[in-house]
C-alpha cells in the first residue's frame, strides 16, 4: 500500500497540470494513467490555447517549450457566401492573444517536467477502482504489470476524461446530468501540408461546415461537417479534398494546398455536464465532468482551468485555511463551464448546415445568416465573440 495526499486518475491536461500545481504548493500526488507514456504523447486532440491557459502555463514554469514552438495568434476568419471576414480578436479583447500548440505536445512537456521534478506517474495502471470516496481516507485500487496495487489518499482527483472510471464511481442519484447531442459530426484530418492560411478559418457552405485549423509549419488540421453516424470508410482522400476545396472556396481566388492525409476520423458533437463536480473526497476535473462540442476549441482550456481551481482549493485546505475553497470548487468551475457550454453551442449552431429535418429550417437558416453577418460586421458583436473565444476573464 502506498500513501499520498492526492491520488490523480488520468494523465491528460487536467491531471498533469493539477499534479504540477499541487507540487508547487507542497502537496504530494501520484498520477495513475491507463495508457502508456508513448500513447498519450502521440494522441491527436485539440490545439488552441486560450490567453488564460498560456498565462497559467507561463507563470508556473510549464510553458517554456510551448512558447518556443508555438505562434501567437491575433485573429480568426469566418467565411460564408465565398466572402472572408476577419475577426481581430486580440484588438477586440484588450490585446490578449491565443497560441496554437497541439495537446499531445503539451502533454509530453508536462510529463517530462513532472518526471524531471521527481513526480510519480504510473503508466499502464489497469483496472482502476475508487473506494471510500465518502470517507476521509479514500482508496484507489489498480493493477500494474499484473500485480494488485493500492493507493491511499486524502483526496482523489478524477481527471480521467469522459470515458473514465471516476464519474461512474459516484453513487447514482447524486449528480444531475445535462446532455445534448448536436446533429452534426466532424471528419477530422491531419495532412502533411503547410497551412494555406496564417489564421484559423471557419467556413459555412451549403454543403456544410469546413474548418482549416493549424498545427505546425508542415502539418495542417482540417474538419468537415458530416452526419454524426457517418463512417470514415465513406470518406476517401479524394472526397475529403474535393469537399475542403469546395467548402473553403472564396470569390477572391484563395487556393488550398493539398498533401498526404496522415490521419482521419469522425468525431461526434456532444455537450455534457454534471453537477456538482464532486462527491465526498472525489473531485472531477476536465472532460470527466464536462464535454463541449469542439467548435470553439474549449475542452483542453476548461480542463486546465478546473485543474487550477482545484489545486488552489486543495492547497488552501492543507495550509489550514479550512474547506471554503473546496466547498466552492464545483460552483466556481461550473460558472465557467456553463459560459463555455453556451458559447460552444452558439458557435456550433451558427457554423453548421442544419439537417433536412430541422423544424422551420428555412427560417432558422436565415437566423444563422443574420448571426454571421452581425458577428462579422458589428464591433460590439465581434467583441463579444472575441472575449469568449480568447477566453473570458471573470
Ligand atoms: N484509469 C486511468 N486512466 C484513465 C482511465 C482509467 N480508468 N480512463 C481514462 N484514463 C486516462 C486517459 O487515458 C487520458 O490520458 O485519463 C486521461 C484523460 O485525459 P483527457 O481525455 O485528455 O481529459 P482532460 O485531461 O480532462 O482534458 C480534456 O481532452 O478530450 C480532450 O479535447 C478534450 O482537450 C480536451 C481535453
Amino acid at each position: 500500500m502506498t500513501r499520498t495526499q492526492v491520488g490523480i486518475v488520468g494523465a491528460g491536461p487536467a491531471g498533469l497540470v493539477l499534479a504540477h500545481l499541487l507540487a508547487q504548493a507542497g502537496v504530494e500526488s501520484v498520477v495513475l494513467e491507463r495508457q502508456s507514456r508513448a500513447y498519450i504523447e502521440k494522441r491527436v486532440r485539440a490545439g488552441l490555447l486560450e490567453h488564460g491557459t498560456v498565462r497559467l502555463l507561463k507563470e508556473r514554469g510549464l510553458g517554456e517549450r510551448m512558447l518556443e514552438r508555438s505562434l501567437a495568434h491575433h485573429g480568426t476568419e469566418l467565411r460564408f457566401d465565398g466572402q472572408r471576414h476577419r475577426i481581430p480578436y486580440s484588438d477586440l479583447y484588450g490585446g490578449r492573444e491565443m497560441r496554437v500548440y497541439a495537446q499531445q505536445e503539451l502533454v509530453a512537456d508536462l510529463v517530462r517536467l513532472r518526471l524531471a521534478a521527481g513526480g510519480e506517474i504510473v503508466f499502464e495502471a489497469e483496472n482502476v477502482e475508487l473506494e471510500g470516496i465518502d470517507s476521509e481516507a479514500p482508496l484507489i485500487r489498480y493493477r500494474r504489470g499484473g500485480e494488485a496495487a493500492e493507493l491511499r489518499c486524502d483526496f482523489i482527483a478524477g481527471c480521467d476524461g469522459f470515458h473514465g472510471v471516476s464519474r461512474p464511481s459516484i453513487p447514482e442519484g447524486v449528480l444531475t446530468i445535462y446532455n445534448d447531442r448536436l446533429p452534426f459530426g466532424w471528419v477530422g484530418i491531419l495532412a502533411a501540408v503547410p497551412p494555406s492560411t496564417t489564421e484559423i478559418i471557419y467556413a459555412l457552405h451549403e454543403r456544410g461546415f469546413a474548418g482549416h485549423m493549424l498545427r505546425t509549419a508542415d502539418v495542417s488540421r482540417f474538419y468537415l461537417q458530416c452526419d454524426p453516424d457517418d463512417d470514415i470508410a465513406n470518406w476517401p482522400d479524394d472526397r475529403i479534398w474535393y469537399e475542403l476545396r469546395t467548402r473553403l472556396a472564396t470569390n477572391d481566388g484563395w487556393t488550398l494546398g493539398e498533401g498526404p492525409i496522415i490521419e482521419k476520423n469522425i468525431t461526434e458533437m456532444r455537450s455534457f455536464l454534471v453537477s456538482p463536480m464532486r462527491h465526498g473526497r472525489l473531485y472531477l476535473a476536465g472532460d470527466a465532468a464536462h464535454i463541449v462540442p469542439p467548435t470553439g476549441a474549449k475542452g483542453m482550456n476548461l480542463a486546465i482551468h478546473d485543474a487550477g481551481v482545484l489545486a488552489g482549493a486543495v492547497a488552501s485546505w492543507y495550509a489550514g485555511e479550512g474547506d471554503g475553497l473546496l466547498a466552492g470548487y464545483s460552483d466556481t468551475c461550473l460558472r465557467r463551464a456553463w459560459r463555455v457550454q453556451e458559447f460552444s453551442s452558439w458557435m456550433s449552431w451558427m457554423l453548421h448546415r442544419l439537417p433536412e429535418d430541422t423544424p422551420n429550417r428555412a427560417y432558422r437558416e436565415q437566423l444563422q445568416r443574420a448571426r454571421l453577418e452581425y458577428v462579422t460586421s458589428s464591433p460590439a458583436a465581434g467583441a463579444s465573440f472575441a472575449e469568449n473565444y480568447v477566453g473570458i476573464e471573470f
